[in-house]
């Protein structure tokens, strides 16, 4: 079987509640159990809820812990890492925002600049902020097309780059918000030439890799 079929969190979480557990523990819910006692009140709806709460179900034995996983969040997140190519992958609780604030305050250091493509998402000045980092705003291409703000060129980052030869990283957001895409590849060489760490915030280009995968699938 291929490597990317296999689900093993999904599978570890449909294994447990098929040994109908009894829980003494979060999340209140109890598996949708107090959910459904309330019959009166029931609605068809509510049958496609009651299947996600039983496998809503918290770090206890066989289930692993995000935090430090060794058992199926590893498995998975390995598998991730594998689809990305990419040396580390982790699972984020409450979306890309706290991808952002990881990844920023992993690497922006307090009064350090930070060079940022300008049409940033507001959890990228928030982690700025909570760095204490001074960000210097890059101003994005305007697209004629699509009458938004785009990525930014490669001529402001090297202007940037030169204003600024001591930034400790860059911030860009690929695609953007509108989805629009740009030749971030030349950005990042001209970045690492200068040894300035790229961060991407990807919260829209994560199903990138699925048009690859059909491609190569369907070109082959
Ligand atoms: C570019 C970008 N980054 C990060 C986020 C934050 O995503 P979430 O709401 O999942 O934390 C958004 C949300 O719209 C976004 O557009």
């Amino acid at each position: 079987m291929n490597n990317q079929q296999k689900r093993p969190l999904y599978d570890a979480l449909t294994h447990h509640v098929k040994k109908q557990p009894i829980s003494f523990h979060v999340p209140g819910h109890k598996y949708g159990w107090i959910n459904q006692l309330d019959h009166s009140h029931r609605h068809d709806r509510d049958h496609f809820f009651d299947q996600l709460l039983k496998i809503d179900a918290t770090e206890i034995s066989g289930l692993d812990d995000l935090h430090s996983p060794e058992g199926p969040i590893l498995e998975a997140e390995l598998l991730l890492s594998e689809l990305y190519h990419s040396k580390k992958s982790f699972f984020l609780v409450n979306g890309s925002t706290v991808g952002n604030l990881a990844m920023i305050m992993a690497v922006c250091t307090e009064g350090a600049h930070v060079l940022v493509q300008r049409n940033c998402h507001k959890s990228v000045l928030h982690a700025l902020r909570l760095a204490k980092a001074c960000p210097v705003f890059l101003d994005p291409e305007y697209n004629q097309e699509w009458k938004v703000a785009g990525g930014v060129s490669l001529e402001t980052v090297m202007q940037a780059i030169h204003l600024y030869p001591d930034a400790k990283a860059i911030l860009l957001t690929y695609p953007t918000y509108y989805g629009l895409t740009y030749n971030i590849q030349e950005i990042i060489d001209l970045c690492h030439l200068h040894q300035i760490p790229v961060l991407v915030d990807e919260a829209h280009g994560a199903h990138f890799i699925a048009g690859l995968l059909f491609l190569h699938q369907h070109c082959n």
